[in-house]
């Protein structure tokens, strides 16, 4: 990679997450142990909740949270989401049906959710986008209102805030440790609840739907007697990457903050564009960016020239995300919904500038300076 280049995302780790690594490796125990236990303690800690159960991905933990909860039916959530969010719902046997998000905030419209509420509901699931909670007061409401279950897909806006709370720590939160997000694993999930009986069946659920695990009865008088309580999977997130996420969490609010004067300074550069909308934070909490998405005005540029162009310089510019998911193959044909205005005509003006936490001010130029020049090779011209 020359000067030049800024690659989209770049997880930040170092020394203490290899000393971590290797301090696992010469424990000689691999799978999910002690490491994990502390792992979760320290997550739920951070979210401010009583459990938090590890995965390996936040796909799982959407999944099984709604397993676990073991009524079917529809689940309300945002089409403008990485497909992940609705093919946990299918996988779960239950019926995805989206609602149209805000205009600002880029996640779901509690107003869109209410209209969208039937007999059959049974969940909302909102999506924090990029960084940025949903608005999760008039969400709560509903979902006392109708007696639903929430379950947030918190995947994007770890360490996120809304009206002081944590996302995650309203429903049931469901996190991911990819590279891309605010802390990374390789891959792995977590499970956030304040509800005992909830944490349970997913413990079991995660390890082929047997209460305890192999570290759990290494050591008893007969670690042997394994009983399925119920059929389960294997989810479980191995010891190596937990203690990659014990270092990680503990980092997090600083990676956080680099994130946000990062993106300050983007804002403070990108608001000489006109038809250049930046990621708004909300009033009543934090944003974490794990992304910094931008809307284009669509009479104004032709968004994918723009991406393009970028790319074409060495600068990682991406689009999340488009299509959405109603106008994906899979859910075209088995799930038809009717138009979504605001998530369609934000997936096709939208796109993503490289932003992660340990960018040198190098960097932030040269993608200010690639977006510019692309900008003005984007121009529309009739
Ligand atoms: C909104 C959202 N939900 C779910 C996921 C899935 O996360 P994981 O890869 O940990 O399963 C992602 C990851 O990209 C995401 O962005």
């Amino acid at each position: 990679m020359t000067e030049r280049e800024v690659p989209l995302s770049r997880p930040c780790t170092g020394e203490d997450e290899i000393e971590a690594v290797s301090r696992v490796i010469r424990s000689g125990w691999l799978a999910h142990g002690p490491e994990v236990k502390a792992f979760e303690s320290a997550f739920a800690g951070y979210i401010g909740v009583s459990h938090a159960v590890a995965l390996n991905s936040a796909t799982s933990a959407l999944h099984l949270a709604l397993i676990a909860h073991g009524v079917r039916g529809e689940v309300i959530l945002p089409s403008f989401t990485f497909v992940a969010s609705a093919n946990a719902v299918v996988t779960a046997g239950c019926t995805p049906v989206f609602a149209d998000i805000d205009p600002l905030s880029l996640c779901i419209s509690p107003a869109a959710i209410e209209a969208n509420i039937s007999e059959q509901t049974i969940a909302i699931m909102p999506v924090h986008f990029g960084g940025r909670a949903s608005d999760m007061a008039p969400i709560m409401e509903l979902a006392e209102k109708h007696g639903l279950m929430v379950l947030e897909d918190s995947a994007e806006a770890i360490g996120a805030t809304c009206d002081g709370h944590m996302t995650g720590s309203f429903g049931a939160g469901c996190f991911s440790f990819f590279p891309t997000k605010n802390m990374a694993c390789g891959e792995g999930g977590m499970l956030t609840t304040d509800d005992p009986e909830l944490a349970e069946r997913i413990r079991a659920l995660r390890g082929h739907g047997i209460a305890s695990t192999t570290h759990e009865r290494h050591g008893s008088h007969n670690p042997w007697r394994r009983e399925a309580v119920m059929p389960g999977y294997n989810f479980r997130m191995p010891d190596v990457l937990a203690a990659i996420g014990r270092v990680q969490l503990k980092k997090l609010d600083f990676m956080n903050e680099r994130r946000c004067e990062h993106a300050a300074w983007l804002d403070m550069r990108l608001r000489e564009y006109k038809g250049v909308q930046t990621p708004t934070p909300p009033a009543n909490g934090n944003h974490v960016y794990q992304m910094y998405t931008v809307v284009l005005d669509p009479k104004l540029y032709d968004r994918n020239a723009v991406v393009n162009r970028m790319r074409e310089q060495g600068v990682g510019a991406s689009v999340h995300f488009d299509p959405p998911v109603h106008q994906q193959e899979y859910y075209r044909e088995n799930f038809p919904h009717s138009a979504l205005p605001v998530t369609e005509s934000v997936a096709a003006s939208i796109l993503t500038l490289p932003l992660f936490p340990d960018m040198t001010k190098a960097m932030l130029e040269r993608v200010a300076e690639a977006f510019s020049e692309a900008l003005a090779a984007g121009q529309r011209t009739s």
